[in-house]
């Protein structure tokens, strides 16, 4: 890429199977193109379109002011039920890692304490992301939450190769569906949507048999009730929410469940790291009490 570039510039398109990519190759070109309107347009061919059922709706891939109001409204939402705020994230980050620790120790004792890091932290995440979506993690969440999961990280190992093949020619996803990894891709997608439209019908029930008005426990519960009220409707509707519930799973889990992989990995390498970690808990928590935000200012 460095090599056209210098030939090209550093601003220069390339033509790869049907489609012209566009390849920027200098942080400063990044810049003046990113910040750009014209640039904020969304690829919305093959997969990517068949994901949001070829329509405008959702977060990561819908435009204009329908993007600019379903990712405003969602964020918002998502603030008054403790996404970014500490005492509720704590909360929230709280109840997940119990579970984990438990884990931890049971497989201390039973597997010489070793734990397979891959795909250890998404269930966790997934959970605290549920939780501030749904409102609630009952015993038949779960099966659907472990679906997702597990359909979720197929989806991101269904490699690059075959995203990238049918970036460039997407009819071939309709040919070699499997080896392409499309197959598994529309798998996460349709179970994603299956529970996303499940929870969204099953509140919109229970919003009508309880008359309920004014109480606000979930986004979910927020959102169904604007759709009964019939707000905007091109906001908040079925579809809509289904991709909302989608998008923010899909950005949430991976993303951050390889980040604390990534942590993991950084005190393997680095015990010298890793003991000072320890010692610095030792000192805030010497009697082992849970860790806090408020332990930061230590
Ligand atoms: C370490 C953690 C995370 C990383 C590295 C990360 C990274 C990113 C990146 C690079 C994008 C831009 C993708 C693109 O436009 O092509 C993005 C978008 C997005 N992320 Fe995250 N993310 C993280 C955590 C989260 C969390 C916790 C949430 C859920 C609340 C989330 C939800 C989203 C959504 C909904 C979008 C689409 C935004 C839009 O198009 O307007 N992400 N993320």
């Amino acid at each position: 890429m460095g090599i056209l570039a210098e030939k090209y510039g550093e601003i220069y398109s390339l033509k790869m199977g049907f489609k012209k990519t566009v390849i920027l190759t200098s942080m400063e070109a990044m810049k003046t193109i990113f910040t750009n309107e014209a640039a904020f347009g969304r690829d919305i061919t093959g997969m990517s379109g068949d994901r949001i059922l070829h329509k405008n709706i959702g977060i990561a891939s819908s435009t204009g002011k329908m993007w600019e109001k379903t990712r405003t409204w969602t964020f918002r939402t998502l603030k008054d039920f403790g996404f970014g705020k500490s005492l509720d994230m704590e909360c929230f980050i709280k109840t997940a890692s119990q579970s984990l620790f438990a884990d931890i120790d049971s497989k201390i004792e039973t597997q010489s304490g070793v734990i397979e890091i891959d795909r250890y932290f998404n269930a966790s995440i997934l959970a605290i992301m549920w939780k501030m979506i749904v409102g609630r993690i009952i015993p038949e969440d779960e099966p659907n939450m472990e679906a997702i999961s597990e359909k979720g990280h197929a989806f991101m190992r269904s490699g690059v190769l075959g995203m990238g093949i049918v970036n460039a020619y997407p009819f071939l996803r309709h040919i070699f569906p499997k080896t392409l990894g499309y197959t598994v891709q529309m798998d996460y997608f349709t179970t994603c949507n299956r529970v996303g439209k499940h929870l969204f019908l099953e509140m919109e029930n229970e919003l009508n048999s309880s008359q309920l008005t004014s109480h606000h426990n979930s986004l979910l519960e927020k959102f169904v009730q604007n759709y009964t009220a019939g707000n905007d409707p091109e906001l908040f509707n079925c579809e809509n929410f289904q991709l909302i519930f989608q998008d923010l799973l899909l950005g949430s889990t991976d993303t951050s469940a390889t980040f604390m992989e990534i942590v993991v990995l950084y005190l393997i390498v680095y015990p010298a790291v890793q003991e000072k970690v320890y010692q610095e808990i030792l000192r805030v928590s010497p009697n082992g009490r849970d860790i806090s935000y408020s332990d930061r200012k230590e």
